[in-house]
């Protein structure tokens, strides 16, 4: 396995389980009050899961992580076991949780995997990586933005590009600015 496909499978892991984390920071959310944060979790697990399946079909790997993913029931089982093992605390710091990560993803995890993807000439998990690190730069200025404030994060629907994992308040653009799909094929998360 090249460094590359090893990078995609470490990146592929820590997509999935963050976006069954933002799953079970989404309930914890509703559960305070604050449902628009609850909304915003949920359209960056959407998007987490994006970035899964994109490094996933890159590596043409067998899709037991997506399988899982996609199915409400198992995700259902994942949050239980979050919360029984202490991991899901207040929004505020779970909020705080998500900035960190996302911050570590885009300044230090993403860029080192993209500079091994040059190096390795691997031009389409290039891509998937570069795709992902720009989002998660997204994310994090949603999370830093929401907690300044959790209450007032009243977005009604976030819209979520299928290829890249963009998350956008409200109405999606014209075209996604990462990676040019139309807007009218984004996903609405609400
Ligand atoms: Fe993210
Ligand atoms: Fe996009």
């Amino acid at each position: 396995m090249s460094k590359t496909e090893q990078n995609l499978q470490i990146a592929l892991n820590g997509e999935a389980q963050a976006s069954i984390r933002y799953r079970a920071f989404a309930k914890q959310a509703d559960k305070e009050g604050y449902s628009g944060v609850a909304r915003l979790f949920r359209a960056a697990a959407v998007s987490e899961k994006v970035h899964a399946k994109s490094h996933q079909c890159v590596l043409k790997a067998e899709d037991q992580i997506i399988a899982e993913l996609d199915s409400e029931e198992n995700i259902a089982i994942a949050i239980a076991q979050l919360e029984s093992e202490g991991c899901i605390k207040t929004t505020a710091e779970n909020l705080k949780a998500a900035l960190d990560g996302e911050t570590d993803a885009f300044q230090k995890t993403y860029p080192a995997m993209i500079r091994d993807a040059v190096e390795e000439n691997a031009l389409d998990a290039r891509h998937s990586l570069e795709y992902a690190m720009s989002i998660e730069m997204v994310h994090a200025k949603l999370f830093k933005k929401a907690l300044r404030d959790p209450a007032d994060v009243q977005t009604p629907v976030y819209h979520v590009c299928p290829l890249c994992g963009h998350t956008v308040e409200n109405q999606s653009p014209n075209k996604c600015p990462y990676c040019g799909v139309d807007s009218k094929k984004f996903i609405p998360v609400d």
